[in-house]
């Protein structure tokens, strides 16, 4: 037993067997010889390799802040309802502030012993305060404790993926705004049908990454829910105050039901899926710079920062980055996969399974970080090459519907107005010529139905300006979606 004095000093001076500790392993660990905390009805230690096999401490140590926020919440409120001395709560609460700061700095010593951020954070701490640490657990279970951990990481986290998106969204506005004109093919089936305008395309994307927005705060929200004090799985029998350590957490409710409490992780399936579908959006314009920055294409330049070249073909230049984020998007719908199949089967409340849930809802996240920020890079530097998306959006014979129309709008029957183009087409496929390369004469020599005005509707700006339609590629149109997709990341940022 360490008395109180010696408590203090210890705070004040540190805990001087740390490194030993470490080096030794934890065999030779006092004050509790190497025997986990729940040592009591145990003779024996797990086997080692077991140990290592049990052990959540390298996944779930990243959750140490929310971990020591969380009991000095927890210690605040045993004593304010008598349920500790304020003493006590006041040794816990300086002794969780020594431990963050030596984790912070790089000196705390982990334990290969403990299994898990919990008891890690919680052994240091009865080392250095005694009793008083002994007392932190009162009322509480590692299981309230995760889920609790967790939940605090889960809202943080998808805050930063939510301002990530916004980012990525304000990329995209702006590329947008800066290629206001440039016209580029849009496909269906991967083969030329209309022109569109570069901005329209690209505020697809755009407003794909909003609804991932909006999915990642619902994912916040669901997480924004306390477990604690629901402590292993039927509440406690401890005058406990859940609401205050909500409140002091942040939390904006207590999950009525203890047994939910301890058992859900459908706020980690909502983070998730929100960082599995923002991947699959970003996998799919990765596809797209990936064609467009070919040779074939030649729509983009990717920046060299944001490729690689070939260890034996110099010439080349590849997207590797784009790559990549296409390929990890196969890991995260893994990680979702796998956590739909750690829960599927699982009975009430806590079973050992529910440690399997933050590996792969890490690496989500990780992942989802990493390319939004890889992809905001490319597009914000990339060259847009402008003449090239014009020559493909001239290739095709795009201008052929708009032509048909044209002839029926003036009175012609549309079948033989569609016959006539078709045969203009022809004409221009035997000479190797785009329909805008067509002189009068030569569109004059297979109809004369058709007459001067009607090569300024084969234009290609002329085609796009046709789509006047609410949502459509016409200037005006594009413009007032650029309007709309402005104001969306001004309220988004307001909703952060
Ligand atoms: N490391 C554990 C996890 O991540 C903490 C909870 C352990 N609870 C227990 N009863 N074994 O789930």
């Amino acid at each position: 037993m360490v008395d109180s004095d010696n408590a203090q000093d210890n705070v004040q001076d540190g805990v001087q067997d740390d490194a030993s500790a470490t080096a030794q392993g934890g065999a030779s660990r006092s004050p509790s010889d190497g025997m986990p905390l729940w040592k009591g009805r145990f003779e024996d230690t797990p086997d080692g390799a077991l140990q290592a096999f049990g052990a959540s401490l390298p996944v779930d140590r990243r959750l140490w802040r929310q971990d020591v926020a969380g009991s000095a919440a927890h210690a605040r409120m045993l004593a304010a309802q008598g349920v500790i001395s304020s003493q006590d709560a006041d040794r816990i609460v300086e002794g969780l502030d020594v431990i963050a700061g030596r984790i912070e700095a790089g000196i705390f010593a982990f334990d290969v012993a403990d299994e898990d951020i919990h008891m890690s954070i919680e052994r240091a701490l009865t080392e250095l305060v005694g009793d008083a640490g002994g007392r932190l657990h009162t009322a509480r279970s590692r299981n309230d404790q995760v889920a609790t951990d967790t939940r605090l990481y889960a809202k943080q986290e998808a805050t930063a993926l939510a301002q990530r998106l916004l980012d990525a969204r304000s990329t995209l506005v702006g590329l947008a705004q800066d290629n206001a004109t440039v016209v580029m093919p849009g496909y269906t089936h991967l083969q030329k049908a209309q022109p569109v305008l570069f901005a329209h395309h690209l505020l697809a994307y755009y407003w794909m990454l909003a609804r991932d927005f909006t999915r990642m705060l619902a994912a916040r929200e669901s997480a924004d829910a306390s477990p604690l004090g629901a402590a292993a799985l039927a509440g406690t029998g401890h005058p406990i105050d859940r609401r205050q350590t909500a409140r002091a957490l942040g939390f904006a409710r207590v999950i009525p039901n203890s047994l939910d409490a301890v058992s859900d992780r459908d706020f980690l399936l909502d983070l998730v899926y929100a960082c599995t579908v923002a991947m699959t959006h970003l996998s799919r314009l990765c596809e797209e710079l990936i064609l467009w920055s070919s040779d074939e294409f030649g729509f983009v330049t990717l920046s060299d920062r944001y490729s690689t070249g070939s260890s034996i073909m110099p010439q080349k230049k590849n997207p590797d980055f784009a790559e990549l984020v296409r390929g990890k998007t196969g890991r995260v719908v893994g990680d979702l996969v796998g956590l739909l199949t750690v829960l599927k089967g699982l009975p009430l409340a806590y079973n050992k399974d529910l440690q399997e849930d933050k590996e792969g809802a890490f690496d989500a996240i990780d992942t989802l970080s990493a390319c939004l920020a890889a992809v905001t890079g490319m597009l914000a530097t990339m060259q847009v090459n402008a003449p090239a998306m014009l020559g493909g959006a001239q290739g095709g014979f795009m201008a052929a519907t708009d032509l048909a129309d044209i002839l029926a709008e003036r009175g012609l029957p549309f079948r033989e107005a569609h016959e006539l183009v078709g045969r203009l087409v022809l004409a221009a496929e035997k000479a190797g010529k785009t329909l805008q390369q067509l002189s009068l004469d030569e569109v004059r020599a297979v109809s004369q139905a058709f007459d001067e005005a009607d090569l300024e509707v084969l234009r290609i700006e002329a085609v796009v300006a046709r789509r006047t339609s609410e949502g459509g590629t016409a200037p005006a149109q594009v413009a007032d979606q650029l309007a709309l997709a402005v104001q969306a990341l001004v309220d988004d940022a307001a909703r952060l």
